[in-house]
Formats: C-alpha cells, structure tokens, sequence
C-alpha cells in the first residue's frame, strides 16, 4: 500500500512520549485526609480501601505517608465529636480540621487546603441550616443566606488554623463571595479559594458519606447541588463563582462530567480542578477485586483523562498510589 498517512509511526516507544499530549505528575495530584475526633484509633474505611479516619493526633503522620510518594497537597474533612442543628463544631477553634490543620502546617511541608461545608456537623447531614419542619416538608430547604455566614466563620477559622488554602463545597448560592470578604477582613488577603464550582447531586458521593458520616437524615441534595442533566448551566454556575473571587474552579465528580471539565477549561482561564470522587474510586476496585480490571492500569488511564479533559488539578483518593508509580 502507498499510505502517505501512518499515524502508527508516532506511537512506538522513543517518540510515543515526546508526542504525547498530557502527562500525569505527582504535582497535580491532591490527597483527601480524614480526621476524626470520635476515634481513637485510624479506622479503615471498607468502601475505600486504603483510606482510613484517623485521629488528629495521627494527622501528621498520614499527612507525612501521602507526602512521602512525592504528592504535594492534602484536602482536610474533618468528623466532628458532636453535631448540632446549626453545625457549630464547624467553625469552632478547637475543632477537629482546625486542630489537624494547626499539627500539620506546624510539623509538614504539605500544602493544606480545608473542604469547607456543614453536611458533616450538622446533625440533620444538609450542607446548611434548615427551614423549620424540612424533616416532614420535602419541598422545605437548606435556607441559602442565613447559612453563608456560617461557612463564613468555618473558612475563617481554618485560615487562623493555618490553611493554605479553603474549599467551600456546599452549593450555597453567594458562598464565594461571602467567604472572601470573610477572609479579607479577617486578614487573610492571601488565602486563595477554590471553589467547589460545578457541584452535582450524585450518587457517586455514596463511599465519602459513609467515611464522612455526611448522608442527609431526611431528603437529599437535589435543591441545592446541580441536576446532573445540565452541562450549559455549569458555565453559568462558574461565571458566578468567577464574578465573586474564585481562584480555581472546581468540577465534581470528574469521570462522569468530563464534558463539564473540558467544557470550563474551554471558557475560562482559571486553573481548573476536578475532584475524581469516592465512588469513582470505590468502583474500579470493586472490579479489581473481581480481577475483573487491572486497577493500576484503569487509575492511571482515569486521572489521564480528566486531565486530557482540561483539568490541571486533580483531587483523587488514587493520588498516593499514582504518585507512587509515576
Ligand atoms: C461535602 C463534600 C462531599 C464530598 C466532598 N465534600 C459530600 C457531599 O456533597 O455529599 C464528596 C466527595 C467524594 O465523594 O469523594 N459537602
């Protein structure tokens, strides 16, 4: 055959790497770290094997494994000893992350963001206050304003504990904006927020509320968290988020809504971060354990795709094993 076209000749050992379009490393990675002051002791979590809940007086040395194969960067969620209606352990200064976050930024080198959000303080398990009755009422809701002030104070707190860096994931409509004046009058100019953008009511966030203890007591997230049909109102949702402050912008899951990331990559400049979520991560080694995947190949090939999607931050309960390999 006379082929003026081969594409085959780029894609043998020696040039394969040279032309390949993105690459994985270590530095993109960031690590979810779960502390918590109902234990004493670091509890497997079976739903996500490999990760545990550890003690805060642990934190500093799970903080110090994950460093330890080259990855850069912790996400802190926190367990609370109590819960109450309004989630007050949240933004208390002897919290469980803000002791955590005051260990490790004091003993490690790790970059510290803290997830910021009230599903796991609340008594109730909704990211914020509730109307009154929302128990009996499905159609009663998280109330949206009264609970910015509170994810306020929790961003804030963490900042005194020492976070590099807050997250608020909670999809309170303002919450971006609320928490950097929050943080800016506080005397934090420089603590950058990610924005958990382009959240969506998914089922694949099933392992995290079992870690976590987060489920919802009553009703579900769908007033709150995005409807996983709409793709075009993630980039209304970004543009908000961009509008108050935003300094990266986050889209979750990531697996199922790649045409989310590619699509945010695309209309905006902001770094992008997609968090690559527990029931992601739960799947594939359920079918590993089946011997039904080759996990180290699946995980690899996963986390590559969300960058080829457009992402440049990834935040995966694979990063330690990913890093490791790489
Ligand atoms: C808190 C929060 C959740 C996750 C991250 N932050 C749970 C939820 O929204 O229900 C899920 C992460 C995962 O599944 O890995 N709001």
């Amino acid at each position: 055959m006379n082929l003026t076209h081969r594409p085959r000749r780029l894609r043998r050992d020696g040039i394969r790497s040279l032309v390949s379009e993105v690459d994985l490393s270590a530095s993109d990675l960031i690590a979810p770290v779960f502390v918590d002051a109902t234990t004493d002791d670091r509890e497997p979590i079976p739903s996500m094997p490999g990760h545990e809940r550890v003690p805060v007086d642990e934190a500093v040395a799970r903080v110090e494994e994950i460093r330890d194969t080259g990855v850069e960067a912790v996400v802190v969620f926190g367990i609370p000893e109590s819960k109450d209606a309004r989630g007050s352990r949240a933004w208390a200064a002897d919290g469980v992350v803000q002791r955590a976050v005051r260990a490790i930024t004091d003993e490690t080198d790790a970059y510290v963001i803290t997830d910021v959000c009230m599903c796991e303080y609340t008594d109730h398990g909704h990211c914020g206050v509730v109307e009154e009755n929302a128990a009996e009422d499905p159609t009663l809701t998280v109330k949206n304003d009264e609970t910015l002030d509170l994810l306020t104070k929790t961003a804030v707190s963490h900042a005194e504990a020492g976070a590099d860096m807050v997250a608020p994931s909670s999809m309170t409509d303002g919450m971006v904006g609320a928490i950097r004046e929050g943080l800016d009058g506080a005397g934090y100019p420089d603590v950058p927020l990610m924005s958990y953008a382009a959240k969506y009511e998914s089922a694949f966030y099933g392992p995290f509320r079992d870690a976590a203890d987060g489920a919802p007591a009553f009703g579900d997230r769908r007033h709150y968290q995005m409807d996983p049909a709409n793709a075009r109102e993630a980039t209304r949702e970004v543009e908000l988020d961009v509008k108050q402050g935003a300094d990266v912008l986050m889209v979750k899951p990531a697996l199922p809504y790649l045409d989310v990331v590619s699509a945010v990559r695309r209309e905006f400049d902001h770094p992008v971060a997609a968090y690559n979520v527990s029931g992601e991560y739960a799947m594939l080694h359920a079918a590993a354990e089946k011997g039904w995947l080759d996990l180290e190949a699946v995980a690899h090939e996963s986390l590559l795709s969300i960058k080829r999607a457009g992402a440049d931050l990834i935040l995966t309960y694979f990063a330690e094993d990913v890093a490791q390999e790489l």
